[in-house]
């Protein structure tokens, strides 16, 4: 029997990257999945990676008419949500001095306003007893060059899931962020030049990239009754980077 046998879990940005390797290990573990993106192509190739028990929804993570889509097919077709893994981020390199409106509203406006309103709009579905778990960064404890933003951006889910599960403690519903390290995924590639991904592993005790599937791991802990008296906690899965 899997560690989430029968749960319903939504996953946003799960089209891709660690949040995709963590849809594929809640199938097997037994959930039905609805993921999210903006790309109809990558939620469809997506869709047909994980193969079963799973639904693709487009929509943007920081627009709320998108957001109020999802969870309106969410409620018509399983009508409850047990675990809400918000995991849709971005993040770019801008350094003090050349950040512009543009990239502090894009930021925040999806890292930071776009997970609120996604767990916002999920609790009148979410089961009491469920769990919630938000992607922040190992930036966010790091003062890594040009990521100022991001990792502010990031560091506002820790606050958030302190004061939210102290309010829905009647509820019984956990509150928690997984803090991942440098990951290889299709983001890295965009973000990151070869150069910084080296300087990045150089940071690292074992010298090489986490993968995505040492998150899932971890979002499976924290989405299951493993991590039953883990709450308002920032797990960090990191290979030790943000400990040295
Ligand atoms: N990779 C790392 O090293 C690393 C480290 C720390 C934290 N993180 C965080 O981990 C999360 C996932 O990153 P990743 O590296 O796995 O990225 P990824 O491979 O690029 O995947 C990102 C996923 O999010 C979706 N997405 C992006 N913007 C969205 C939006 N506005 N609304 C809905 N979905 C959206 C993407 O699909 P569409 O493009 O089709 O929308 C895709 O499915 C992010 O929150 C990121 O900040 C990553």
């Amino acid at each position: 029997m899997g560690k989430l046998e029968g749960k319903v879990a939504v996953i946003t940005g799960g089209s891709s990257g660690l949040a995709l390797a963590s849809a594929r290990r809640f199938v097997e573990e037994g959930a039905y999945v609805f993921i999210t993106g903006r790309k109809q192509e990558t939620l469809d190739e997506a869709v047909e990676l994980i193969g079963r028990n799973v639904t693709g929804i487009r929509g943007d993570a920081a627009n709320l008419d998108d957001l109020d889509r999802l969870f309106d097919t969410v409620k018509r077709v399983k009508g409850r949500i047990d675990i809400l893994y918000a995991s849709a981020g971005m993040g770019e390199a801008v350094p003090l001095g050349e950040i512009t409106e543009q990239h502090f509203d894009a930021t925040f406006g999806l890292n930071a306003r776009g997970t609120l309103f996604t767990v916002q709009k999920a609790l009148p579905l979410l089961n009491d007893g469920g769990s919630i778990f938000m992607t922040g960064s190992v930036a966010s404890v790091k003062g890594f060059p040009g990521f100022s933003v991001y990792a502010a951006s990031k560091a506002t889910l820790l606050a958030f899931a302190r004061g939210w599960l102290n309010e829905l403690k009647g509820r019984k519903i956990r509150v928690n962020v997984l803090s991942p390290g440098p990951i290889a995924t299709p983001m890295q590639d965009q973000v990151l030049t070869e150069e910084a991904k080296r300087m990045f592993e150089s940071l690292i005790p074992r010298g090489t990239m986490g993968r995505p599937e040492e998150i899932a791991a971890a979002a499976v802990f924290l989405a299951s009754d493993d991590s039953s008296f883990v709450n308002g906690m920032e797990l960090a899965v990191d290979g030790g980077l943000s400990a040295i």
